[in-house]
């Protein structure tokens, strides 16, 4: 049986007895709903550190709508079978009153460009949101190591730099976002999706595979790249779309000519689901893992 905790006492008194012991600390913050992305993350933790620490905690603070919050999949049981297939240690699973007791007041907002634009500007509040939880979870579990996905392209940037603004002692590693055989990002919320609209949000994939078409041609205006998309998202029916982008993946800033680096990134609507996926442009077959060489300088 895989060892749950539930409080955050609890929870610190076991990260005092793995650091007594010398160990690292590998940490997997999820909302739980586990899909093969997290499940590449809790495998790298597992190589790389001598304890593997996994939370499934579905953060009220970084919902914008009440709606996606009581509809976000919880499906426990089924998440520790994988943890526990996964050989993680410890599943950290706290409530909301244990996280925010009642009188709780300290909010961590990282005040930069990075937060206001892209998913910052469709979901006020969610990066503050993010960032809070994160530095809650960071206190309490006093990681080593802790894995994202890039799927999550703007959370990654906002965490490196909550991370190095308020000097935490923790490596942020980000890992390349899994897709279905078909290409479709992995997600919690594609449980949502009906079989008609799986086809739907398969068009978020071939748009942003559009982009690196047109970047390996050697097209450089990022108008360009950003209407051909926009057009794929169109023709297939989606009508809500929050942002099709083309970003610098460090400074999230759109530059006005395309570079291998540069990231292109959307988020969209497809029924009542939003769905975000990006791709580094890239100049060969493959996205570069354009993150991967920048987290070692992060610690
Ligand atoms: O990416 C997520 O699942 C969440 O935003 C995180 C980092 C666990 C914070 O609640």
């Amino acid at each position: 049986m895989i060892e749950v905790i539930e409080k955050t006492e609890d929870m610190r008194n076991r990260v005092g007895l793995i650091k007594a012991r010398g160990q690292t600390i590998g940490f997997v913050p999820t909302m739980g709903a586990l899909h093969d992305g997290h499940l590449s993350l809790i495998r790298r933790a597992r190589a790389e550190n001598d304890s593997v620490i996994l939370s499934i905690f579905v953060n009220p603070i970084q919902f914008d709508r009440n709606d996606d919050f009581l509809n976000y999949p919880r499906q426990l049981e089924r998440d520790l079978d994988l943890a526990s297939g996964e050989d993680v240690d410890v599943v950290f699973a706290p409530g909301a009153a244990d996280m925010y007791p009642e009188g709780y007041s300290t909010y961590v907002e990282v005040a930069c460009s990075l937060t206001r634009g892209l998913c910052g500007a469709s979901r006020p509040g969610h990066f503050g949101g993010v960032a809070t939880v994160v530095t809650k979870l960071f206190n309490i579990v006093r990681p080593d190591r802790a894995y994202f996905g890039q799927k999550d392209l703007q959370q990654v940037a906002v965490i490196k730099k909550l991370v190095k603004d308020l000097e935490m002692d923790v490596d942020v590693v980000a890992l390349p976002t899994v897709r279905d055989a078909d290409g479709l990002a992995t997600s919690s919320r594609n449980q949502r999706l009906t079989n008609k609209e799986r086809q739907t949000a398969l068009s978020i994939y071939k748009a942003l595979e559009r982009a690196r078409e047109l970047s390996i041609s050697g097209e450089k205006s990022t108008k360009v790249f950003v209407k051909e998309m926009r057009d794929i998202l169109k023709k297939a029916g989606i009508i809500r779309i929050d942002y099709v982008s083309v970003v610098d993946p460090e400074t999230l800033e759109e530059p006005d000519q395309a570079y291998p680096e540069a990231v292109a990134a959307v988020a969209a609507w497809v029924g009542s689901t939003r769905l975000i996926d990006n791709t580094a442009l890239g100049v060969g077959p493959e996205p570069k893992l354009f993150l991967q060489y920048k987290t070692q300088t992060v610690s």
